[in-house]
């Protein structure tokens, strides 16, 4: 009987769901990108939703959204009539701060058949800066000095009522840890996160309202030194944004019959020193779990800024994946490694039951030498370690202000059971929105590297590498590995985060520095180029703008970086002489293949590309995407200036680099591949130039020389220009260089920073530079979305894939790819396969868009199925589910 009516249940669970999606349903509703956000600082927040159905070409004509506080209606957008399902900003009454507001959204499809109301929720952070009530306090405890023990903040208090909402506003200068009756606040990681402190610092609202009981009540926090005080950069660079962390803590109670308390930061909170002895980002944590505080002393208030406040946009860091130990490894010289398989960023947890006083090391590192030893060199002056003396209760331990690049951890004064230690993945919470797998394992392992390339450098900032004394974010690789980044995950919160300090560190003449947040202007490094921009890195204030825009369809982070994606075209005119940017410092292809980095593995010459040849074609391609961004805010007089411009700089570049004939001044893969992507050669010597690279690829026995500026366009040149065959060829190398080598020779697990950071006879590059975990070579990962899976957007009216093209293309004797990524819309894939000489093709495109699909070059009978018609070998469709079938 009990199953009888389970039965019949999931059967009317099933027609419902049948009757729901037979007409468009929303599946559900974003605010700011957000599922019911905590914290929304914008007094005009864009909503956006997916949608859903189970019939083909369903559209959005028109929808209502209803905004409540409490029971009051705070908007109603009336019906409109619009397709328009992503970005709707709130235009109701003025927001108030740190108010609960619950949103209601409905949406008719283009037969006028409406969808059941939708539901979401946000809160609103302090609109004002007069919000803040609380006073920054410092521990004043003279040995809380320059990365010294860290110290924890202590206030009881009494909740007189019972409590209907509490709200912790809270944010530090350092990093910051809070616990309520011993409990901890949220599941966010190294908060406030990092940003140019001085000028923009993130703070964080916690819903604390299951938490606080009547009566007695203590709230904790640790601050910890973090990016703010430990060093940062090279040279000892100490104290960056100030030598005394500071906390700043508002918890505001609202009681169940209405009336209201704040508990601040002030001078009646106490301090004393946690069981934390020192916490550095670099050299990692030690821990003497026998500490417990037995002096508290009265906090100091200090001043600080309140201007700079701003509640987090983006995604917190969290803890996203657990990993065992796969083996336990006892090296010749008598080391006990632990070996996760994997190389990640976090750090280890560790079950501990030893005695009071043992003290336990962990080294982390990423790679074992060709004799099985741990590697240590790479991370140059960073130890890495977390060092803990135990209590003798077991206890479970991890780190709290600092975290590690690694595989392998080399294990000291402990005897190890493998389950005791658990490794912890952190990054950004971005959702992840791709999916890639082919029928070749070697590409598959690739994808997973460039998977874990991200997730270990998307650590709030973008950085180079997770591990060695350095983790910056570096503009130059955000900016080429920007594209694959999107597919891979939504990145569209995290890079408007990180505009934010781009455009906060821009120099007073425009420039972009190297690194964001900007910390190498108190090194050498800084002061000679502070005021200098450096082609391919500083653009990233164009190109991730750009890519944001085009891959989401938010047109909002244009509007909001337009300034200063203007001011830095301005400093390149300014730099270039006559429209030639040759003068100043440029990285340009940064690593690109040298004859003796790996003893002339594929002989012929080093593969240097000039410098200012790069730099041309980068302000090229500056100019091209500020041409397309003025055209999309409709800044009409300066899209016009630029157009003149860009035929000057292509000009310039011609007579500069190019001979008569099309040959160009360097005889490299990098200097076609970019002359080419940014049309800087005329359309009737291009087909010679596209010969000169492909005898060039051959020349070196198809191995890519590419450094960071030409590798992310190598496969897409070469595409655009009719030769797959070559890029598949290049992909699927697996030879130094290559993209698979690291994969086949070495087993590696994420991208290298160079292409042989291990060489092929097993010994490394030069401990200098070598990173085991750099996203930047990465970037290939957009070609194989793009190309193998064959799914992209339209630029302008379909930017965030509104209107996509969906054109795989064969090669590499894969026999299938699956692809799939999760747009603002909803998800698209692209699932291909060919069995005995049978093509077959399953597209879904999301509701509310449409697809153009275009069939490969094989065979000749070209079909779609269902009663689609095709023209030749191509459809332009709505949303739904198509099948083709080529034989
Ligand atoms: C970083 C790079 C960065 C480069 C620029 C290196 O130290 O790790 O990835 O782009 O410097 O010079």
């Amino acid at each position: 009987m009990k199953i009888l009516l389970q039965n019949c249940l999931l059967l009317l669970f099933f027609m419902l769901q049948f009757a729901l999606v037979g007409q468009v349903s929303i599946q559900s509703v974003f605010v700011e990108n957000q599922i019911n956000p905590q914290g929304i600082a914008s007094v005009a927040p864009r909503f956006s939703w997916k949608l859903a159905s189970n019939q083909r070409n369903v559209a959005q004509q028109a929808y209502s959204i209803q905004v409540k506080s409490g029971s009051k209606i705070v908007w109603n957008s009336g019906k409109v009539m619009s397709n328009q399902s992503i970005f709707v900003p709130y235009a109701g009454l003025a927001l108030e701060s740190n108010r609960q507001y619950h949103v209601a959204v409905q949406v008719w499809d283009q037969a006028g058949k409406a969808s059941v109301v939708s539901k979401s929720s946000f809160s609103t952070a302090f609109l004002n800066v007069a919000d803040w009530k609380a006073k920054w306090i410092s521990s004043g405890i003279p040995a809380d000095k320059e990365a010294g023990p860290v110290p924890i903040f202590t206030k009881s208090f009494v909740a007189a009522k019972s409590v209907r909402q509490a709200r912790l506003f809270i944010t530090s200068r350092g990093l910051y840890e809070a616990s309520i009756n011993g409990k901890r606040v949220g599941d966010a990681y190294l908060t406030p996160g990092w940003t140019s402190y001085n000028k923009h610092l993130q703070y964080q609202v916690y819903d604390l309202t299951a938490d606080i009981k009547k009566g007695e009540n203590k709230l904790d926090v640790l601050v910890g030194s973090g990016w703010f005080r430990t060093r940062i950069a090279w040279e000892n660079n100490k104290n960056f944004y100030g030598n005394q962390t500071a906390l700043l803590s508002q918890l505001e109670l609202i009681y169940t019959d209405g009336s209201a308390e704040t508990i601040v930061s002030d001078g009646s909170w106490k301090a004393g020193l946690s069981s934390i002895v020192s916490s550095e980002i670099y050299d990692g944590e030690v821990q003497d779990l026998r500490n417990k505080v037995v002096h508290w002393t009265p906090v100091i208030e200090t001043k600080a800024s309140f201007d700079v406040l701003k509640a987090q946009i983006n995604e917190p860091i969290r803890k996203q994946e657990q990993i065992a130990v796969k083996r336990v490894l006892h090296t010749k010289s008598g080391k006990v490694i632990l070996d996760f398989g994997q190389n990640i960023v976090g750090w280890v947890k560790f079950k501990a039951h030893g005695h009071s006083g043992q003290q336990v090391k962990f080294s982390h590192v990423e790679m074992l030498d060709k004799t099985g030893e741990p590697y240590f060199a790479n991370l140059r002056s960073a130890k890495a370690q977390a060092i803990y003396t135990l209590s003798g209760n077991p206890e479970i331990i991890e780190p709290h202000f600092t975290f590690f690049g690694f595989r392998y951890v080399q294990v000291e004064g402990y005897e190890v059971v493998p389950a005791d230690f658990t490794g912890i993945a952190l990054h950004s919470d971005m959702a992840s929105t791709g999916s890639f797998e082919t029928s070749n394992p070697l590409l598959n392992q690739l994808q997973s590297n460039i998977r874990w390339g991200q997730k270990g450098n998307f650590l709030d900032v973008p950085t180079d590498c997770p591990q060695r004394d350095e983790r910056l974010g570096w503009t130059g690789d955000a900016e080429v590995f920007s594209r694959t980044a999107a597919f891979n995950f939504n990145v569209n919160q995290f890079f408007a985060k990180w505009l934010i300090d781009v455009q906060a560190d821009q120099a007073p003449n425009g420039a972009v520095p190297f690194v964001i947040p900007d910390v190498l202007t108190r090194t050498t490094m800084g002061k000679e180029n502070a005021q200098v921009g450096a082609a391919g890195w500083s653009d990233a204030s164009i190109i991730i703008p750009y890519n944001v825009y085009t891959t989401y369809g938010d047109r909002q982070v244009l509007v909001n970086q337009y300034e200063s994606m203007k001011a830095y075209l301005n400093y390149v005119r300014g730099a270039a002489k006559n429209d030639l940017w040759n003068t100043g410092f440029q990285f340009a292809d940064w690593l690109s293949y040298r004859v003796d980095d790996s003893k002339g593995m594929i002989g012929q010459k080093s593969a240097v590309t000039d410098n200012y040849l790069v730099a041309q074609c980068f302000f090229a391609y500056n100019t091209q995407l500020m041409i397309k961004t003025a055209r999309i805010l409709g800044k009409t007089d300066d899209y016009a200036e630029w157009e003149r411009l860009l035929e000057r700089i292509r000009l310039q570049f011609q007579k500069e680099f190019m001979t008569l004939n099309g040959r160009l001044i360097s005889e490299t893969q990098t200097a076609y591949i970019l002359a080419l992507q940014f049309d800087m050669i005329p359309e009737s010597l291009r087909a010679a130039a596209l010969e000169r690279l492909v005898i060039n690829i051959k020349s070196y026995k198809y191995h890519l020389t590419t450094g960071f500026l030409g590798t992310p366009f190598l496969n897409p040149v070469l595409t655009r220009f009719g030769r797959n065959d070559v890029a598949y060829k290049l992909l699927l190398q697996d030879t130094y260089p290559s993209w698979l080598y690291p994969i086949k020779a070495h087993g590696a697990t994420t991208i290298w920073e160079r292409w042989d950071s291990m060489k092929p006879d097993s010994t490394f590059q030069d401990p200098g530079m070598t990173s085991f975990n750099h996203y930047a070579y990465g970037a290939v990962g957009d070609w194989m979305y793009r190309t193998i899976g064959g799914i992209d957007t339209q630029e302008f009216d379909g930017a965030g894939y509104k209107e996509s093209v969906i054109k795989p293309e064969l090669g590499g004797a894969l026999t299938f790819a699956k692809t799939s990524l999760e747009t603002p819309y909803g998800k698209i894939s692209s699932d291909w396969r060919l069995d005995s000489g049978v093509f077959t093709l399953q597209v879904v495109v999301p509701v509310n868009t449409s697809a153009t699909i275009v069939l490969p070059d094989f065979g000749k009978n070209k079909r779609a199925m269902d009663g689609v018609e095709m023209m030749v070998d191509r459809v332009r469709v709505g949303s739904g589910t198509y099948q083709f079938t080529i034989n």
